[in-house]
């Protein structure tokens, strides 16, 4: 039970400042006393993917910066939805001009539980669309050769459209080297050096850009968060999402900071953000004392912790204290629910992308 004085998020073992241990792979809103962040209504990205062509056709209430006592619930689980469903539809309409399905492969190296349930849940959502799936499961001890082998075949398959090797891989397997070992054109994790480094210049696009960040913005740029000239602040720096997710913030014109296990203030750097992304992979780790008050704070991470009281003995908890923090941010992502939909709805997205590039159907 909570104490009245001591947040739940206080006696987290985990919920430690530094160093950061773990590298993630992983509404009745008011508004009152309303600051300094502008509303902006909902309107088409400029982006090219075909989750940011929903946008126009999503229901949620914008987001204005407050000092409200309670933040409003940025919906994963239901945006997501409406994601999966307009995709299902363009699959579908795809289908009957061309008698073309999008085609996703999926391998998977080694037995981990959490990489298991992952690609699980991968195949289950490709199916509910109408994308086909493809999936190669790896013993532990395969060696980087064979690896590379089904990703030359799945590049050479004109029925593939999107190649995803589940990380992260044994330690014996050099992830370079296989990561560009992907097509650049069916990179739908966004992982090659080429899409990333696209990412990052001024001027270049890439391909496609990383699941899970693509997902943390698409729920900004949905609930109207202003994020042109806002200071925004990712607290870690994995490949995976908090690198790229600094890069998409900057692409949106954000004023962007780091913050990670050698960042020396990160309570304060953290705490002149409007716009706060946390993706370290250590539950509870950003407490109210790191957010200004009117925030928006999106969280990535997925930490299982003890918990006689659950069934399994165990729930999932998110990177930030959520009792502590939705007392002080304007809008907060809960976990399970947040960010996590989004990342699977952003795979599919990608992949119709992909095909439709491919295929030239518009
Ligand atoms: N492991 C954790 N997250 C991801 C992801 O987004 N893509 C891949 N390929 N592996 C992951």
């Amino acid at each position: 039970m909570a104490s009245s004085i001591l947040s739940d998020c206080s006696s987290s073992a985990t919920a430690r400042l530094l160093p950061f241990h773990r590298k993630l792979h992983t509404q009745d809103f008011r508004f009152h006393r309303s600051v300094s962040i502008p509303l902006r209504p909902p309107s088409p990205t400029s982006s090219r993917s075909a989750a940011s062509r929903f946008w126009s056709l999503s229901a949620v209430t914008p987001v204005a910066m407050t000092t409200d006592t309670s933040a409003k619930l940025i919906d994963g689980k239901m945006v997501a939805k409406q994601i999966k469903d307009e995709i299902a539809g363009e699959i579908a309409k795809m289908k009957d001009a061309i008698g073309i399905v999008p085609g996703l492969a999926v391998i998977l190296v080694g037995a981990r539980k959490d990489s298991q349930t992952y690609v699980r849940n991968k195949k289950k959502a490709c199916e509910a669309v109408g994308i086909k799936s493809y999936e190669v499961h790896l013993p532990e001890d395969s060696t980087e050769e064979e690896v590379l082998k089904h990703i030359s075949g799945f590049n050479d398959d004109p029925s593939v459209h999107g190649i995803l090797v589940q990380l992260p891989l044994p330690r014996h397997m050099n992830e370079q080297s296989i990561l560009n070992a992907v097509s650049i054109e069916k990179d739908v994790d966004g992982f090659h050096p080429l899409n990333i480094g696209r990412l990052a210049m001024q001027g270049r696009e890439p391909l496609f850009v990383p699941c899970t960040p693509k997902g943390c913005m698409e729920l900004l740029h949905r609930y109207a968060v202003d994020i042109k000239g806002k200071r925004a602040v990712v607290v870690g720096r994995s490949n995976i999402v908090g690198m790229p997710a600094a890069l998409l913030l900057q692409k949106a014109n954000a004023t962007i900071s780091i913050v990670h296990s050698y960042t020396k203030n990160p309570e304060e750097i953290t705490r002149q953000a409007d716009i706060v992304i946390a993706a370290v992979g250590v539950a509870n780790l950003v407490r109210g004392s790191w957010i200004k008050p009117g925030a928006v704070v999106i969280d990535v991470g997925i930490n299982p912790i003890d918990d006689p009281e659950s069934p399994r003995g165990y729930r999932l908890v998110g990177d930030v204290c959520y009792e502590e923090v939705s007392k002080i941010a304007s809008a907060i992502t809960p976990v399970p629910g947040g960010v996590g939909p989004m990342t699977i709805a952003m795979l599919l997205s990608n992949t119709l992308d992909s095909a439709k590039r491919i295929h030239n159907f518009k």
